[in-house]
């Protein structure tokens, strides 16, 4: 049953609501322009707000939904089969089976995840993204931030268990996933929220 709740976690994180919310709004594929990431940051470069608020709502959406039923309706659920579940809905959103593995960077289903796992977490955690962007109004700055306190805000609470393994594993991968973003930060070349 373990592993029903992982594959179905999977295969809902697959779904890439970038892609699909273009594909409903006859848009170009977001991995074929700006920073070719299927997510609502460079949804919102093509200049549809709405398009980019629908994948940002989707995607965190899909993490909260299938964390949340786990808890509330798994058998014999434990901290393990939950941070199972978050990591494989959050891999399915990375490397989605439905678009040949080409997903996006993690950042609004991780989000969606962090408010499944608790409320608390989830708003400390956003709060750092907003305000690291308000600030920089830079998007990819603003997840690299708050990747690196979710893991701690968790600890500092719960101290380490399964749970925070999953956060610290997600949150390692979201940075190597911004590996480029990175870079073009260290360049002073990353795009400001908004701009193509
Ligand atoms: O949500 C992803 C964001 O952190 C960076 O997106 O398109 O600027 O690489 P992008």
């Amino acid at each position: 049953m373990s592993l029903v709740w992982i594959m179905a976690a999977y295969l809902v994180g697959s779904l890439s609501f970038a892609i699909l919310v273009s594909k409903v709004f006859h848009m170009a594929d977001p991995r074929s322009y700006g920073s070719g990431n299927p997510g609502a940051t460079n949804v919102l470069r093509s200049g549809n707000k709405i398009a980019a608020a629908l994948t940002l709502i989707g995607d965190a959406l899909k993490g909260w939904l299938i964390v949340f039923l786990c808890q509330r309706y798994a058998t014999n659920v434990t901290d393990g089969l939950i941070a199972l579940v978050a990591v494989a809905v959050f891999m399915g959103h990375l490397y989605p089976i439905f678009f040949k593995f080409r997903g996006g960077k993690g950042v609004a289903t991780a989000a969606g995840i962090l408010f499944a796992l608790n409320l608390t977490l989830g708003a400390a955690t956003v709060a750092v993204w907003l305000a690291t962007v308000l600030i920089f109004r830079i998007s990819s700055l603003g997840a690299l931030v708050a990747s690196l306190f979710a893991p701690f805000f968790y600890i500092l609470h719960q101290g380490i268990d399964a749970i925070a393994m999953a956060i610290m594993v997600m949150c390692g991968w979201l940075l190597y996933r911004h590996r480029d973003n990175i870079a073009r930060l260290m360049q002073g070349k990353e795009s400001k929220v908004g701009k193509k």
